[in-house]
C-alpha cells in the first residue's frame, strides 16, 4: 500500500488584495492552499491541525470515501468539528478514481479561503486516455471579500437577509492586473510555444457559476468532476461552485501574452459580483512589462444561457472499454426533489420585516444537529435525526411560475432519506420560481452520480423520461439545476454511511438547502461502514 502523507496547519495569515488587508484562515498561510497529490488505488492520510479560533473540518469534495465516511468532513454530517488547538487525521483510500479535485473547509463560510487542489493521478504505468499533455497547471477560481467573511455571514443570519456579495473573483488568489491595487499583476501561467498544458480548472467560489476563457485559444475538454468524457473543443467553460474541469490548451502561437478570464454566469435577476478576474498566458521571451501587448478576451454577459448551454450539453462520459458507464438502468427509489427558496416568519429578525430567506428541498429546510449524524446512526442515538425525508414535494404546483401558491411556508428538520445499500436512485431535482428562480449546483457526498436528463419548465414524468441519455451520460458529483428548469440524476448507493447533498451555493446551504442521505450496510464482507478512528473530534 503506498501512503500519501500531509500535514495541514490551520493558521492566520494577512493578505492585501483590493488596496486593503485582513487576516484570513489559510492552510499552511498559503491562499489557494496547498496542492494534495496522490495517485488511484493510495492511503492517504491527511492531519489537520487547527491553529485558529474558529471550529474546522475540512472536506475531500469528490472523493468517494468508500466505507470511510468518518474522512469526509462536512461538520455536523460525518463528524464533529476539529475545536481551537486539536487535531484529527483523515484516512481514506482512494478507491476507482482519477483526476481534479479539490479540498475545502466545511462549516460556515470557512471555504472561502481555505481551500485548494486535490489532484489524484492515475496508477503508476497507467496513461490519460488522450495525448500526455506536456505540461500540467491548476487554476482555482474564487471570490474575495474586503471585508470578514464570517462577519458577513454571521451578520446575514442574523438580519434574515442576503449577505454581501464578494468584492472580486480571484485566479489562483488574484483579481488580475484590471485591477488598480495589485502589485503584481496577478497569476501567470508561462508557456512555451508549440507546448500543450492541461489545465486543472477548480471553482472554490462561495456563490457564483463562472464562465472561464483565454483569448485566442481553444480549450479542449478532456475530464470534469474527475471523470473523463468524450473530448471536445470549446472557446468559452462555464463552472460551478464544486465543480472541476481539464482543458488542454496549445500554446500554438510564436510570442505575446493572452488574457485569461473568469466572470459570473447568474441566469437571474439577482445581485453578483460583476468584476472579471483576469490572469495571463504568457509566452516566454515575451516582454514582461508592457500591458499594451496583451490581446484581451471579454467573457459571455451574466445571463448568457445559451453559451452555458452549449457547453453544459456537449459533455458526454467518455464510456471506453476502460471506463465504462455503468449507468443503473433499472431505478429502485424514484425521488422528485424541488429545490429552491422561501419566506419563512423570524419574529427575532432584526430587519426584514419580520421574515427570513430560507431555502428547502421538498420544502425540508434541513437544521444542522449539534451531533454529527454519522455518529448518532453509528451509535444508534436517539432523537437526532429522523428518517422521513419526503420522496415528493407536499404538494405540486406551477414550479417555475415566480409567483407560487400563498402557502409556501417550509417547516424546519433534521431528514434523512433512507436507501438499502446497492439500491439504484433517481432524483428529479426541479427548480422552483419562489422569490426567483436560481441556479442550484447540488452536489452529493460519497458518490458520482450520471445526469441523465435536463429540461427547463416543470418535469414531466410522462414524456421526459423518454429523451433521458442511459448510455454514455456525463459523470458527476455536482450538477447544477437551471434556473426554471430541471435534471435527472442516477446513481448507485453502493456505499454505506450518511451522505449529504447539498446546494454548493454557500449562502443556499446556509439557508437550508441541504439533506442527507442514509445508506445502511450490507450484508457481504466488505459492505459496511469501518468503526470510527480513535481521533474522531468530540461534540
Ligand atoms: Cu464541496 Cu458538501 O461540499
Amino acid at each position: 500500500v503506498i501512503i500519501a502523507l500531509y500535514i495541514l496547519q490551520v493558521v492566520l495569515k494577512k493578505e492585501t488584495r483590493l488596496c486593503s488587508s485582513k487576516s484570513i484562515v489559510t492552510v499552511n498561510g498559503k491562499f489557494p492552499g496547498p496542492t494534495i497529490y496522490a495517485r488511484e488505488g493510495d492511503n492517504v492520510l491527511i492531519k489537520v491541525v487547527n491553529h485558529v479560533k474558529y471550529n474546522v473540518s475540512i472536506h475531500w469534495h469528490g472523493i468517494r470515501q468508500l466505507r470511510t465516511g468518518w474522512a469526509d468532513g462536512p461538520a455536523y454530517i460525518t463528524q464533529c468539528p476539529i475545536q481551537p488547538g486539536q487535531n484529527y487525521v483523515y484516512n481514506f483510500t482512494i478507491t476507482g478514481q482519477r483526476g481534479t479535485l479539490f479540498w475545502h473547509a466545511h462549516i460556515l463560510w470557512l471555504r472561502a479561503t481555505v481551500h485548494g487542489a486535490l489532484v489524484i493521478l492515475p496508477k503508476l504505468g497507467v496513461p490519460y486516455p488522450f495525448p500526455k499533455p506536456n505540461h500540467e497547471a491548476v487554476v482555482i477560481l474564487a471570490e474575495w471579500w474586503k471585508s470578514d467573511t464570517e462577519a458577513v455571514i454571521n451578520e446575514a443570519i442574523k438580519s434574515g437577509l442576503a449577505p454581501n456579495v464578494s468584492d472580486a473573483h480571484t485566479i489562483n488568489g488574484h483579481p488580475g492586473p484590471i485591477s488598480n491595487c495589485t502589485s503584481q499583476g496577478g497569476f501567470k501561467l508561462n508557456v512555451d510555444p508549440g507546448k500543450t498544458y492541461m489545465l486543472r480548472v477548480i471553482n472554490a467560489a462561495l456563490n457564483e457559476e463562472l464562465f472561464f476563457k483565454i483569448a485566442g485559444h481553444k480549450l479542449t475538454v478532456v475530464e470534469v468532476d474527475a471523470t473523463y468524457v468524450k473530448p471536445f473543443q470549446t472557446d468559452t467553460i462555464v463552472i460551478a461552485p464544486g465543480q472541476t474541469t481539464n482543458v488542454i490548451v496549445t500554446a500554438n502561437k510564436n510570442s505575446g501574452k493572452y488574457m485569461v478570464a473568469a466572470s459570473p454566469f447568474m441566469d437571474a435577476p439577482i445581485a453578483v459580483d460583476n468584476v472579471t478576474a483576469t490572469a495571463t498566458l504568457h509566452y516566454s521571451g515575451t516582454l514582461d512589462n508592457n500591458p499594451t501587448t496583451t490581446l484581451t478576451t471579454s467573457t459571455p454577459p451574466q445571463n448568457a444561457t445559451p453559451v452555458a448551454n452549449s457547453f453544459l450539453d456537449s459533455l458526454r462520459s467518455l464510456n471506453s472499454q476502460k471506463y465504462p458507464a455503468n449507468v443503473p438502468q433499472k431505478i429502485d427509489h424514484s425521488l422528485f426533489f424541488t429545490v429552491g427558496l422561501g419566506v419563512n416568519p423570524c419574529p427575532t429578525c432584526k430587519q426584514g420585516n419580520g421574515s427570513r430567506v430560507v431555502a428547502s428541498i421538498n420544502n425540508v429546510t434541513f437544521v444542522m444537529p449539534t451531533i454529527a449524524l454519522l455518529q448518532a446512526h453509528f451509535s444508534g442515538i436517539k432523537g437526532v435525526f429522523t428518517t422521513d425525508f419526503p420522496a415528493n414535494p407536499p404538494f405540486a404546483f406551477n414550479y417555475t411560475n415566480t409567483t407560487p401558491p400563498a402557502n409556501m411556508g417550509t417547516t424546519n428538520g433534521t431528514k434523512v432519506y433512507r436507501l438499502s445499500y446497492n439500491d439504484t436512485v433517481q432524483i428529479v431535482l426541479q427548480d422552483t420560481g419562489i422569490i426567483a428562480p436560481e441556479n442550484h449546483p447540488i452536489h452529493l457526498h460519497g458518490f458520482n452520480f450520471f445526469q441523465v436528463g435536463k429540461g427547463i419548465g416543470n418535469y414531466n414524468p410522462k414524456t421526459d423520461p423518454k429523451n433521458f441519455n442511459l448510455v454514455d451520460p456525463v459523470e458527476r458529483n455536482t450538477v447544477s439545476v437551471p434556473s426554471g428548469g430541471w435534471v435527472a440524476i442516477r446513481f448507485h448507493a453502493d456505499n454505506p454511511g450518511v451522505w449529504f447533498m447539498h446546494c454548493h451555493l454557500e449562502i443556499h446551504t446556509t439557508w437550508g438547502l441541504k439533506m442527507a442521505f442514509l445508506v445502511d450496510n450490507g450484508k457481504g464482507p466488505n459492505e459496511s461502514l469501518l468503526p470510527p478512528p480513535k481521533d474522531l473530534p468530540k461534540c
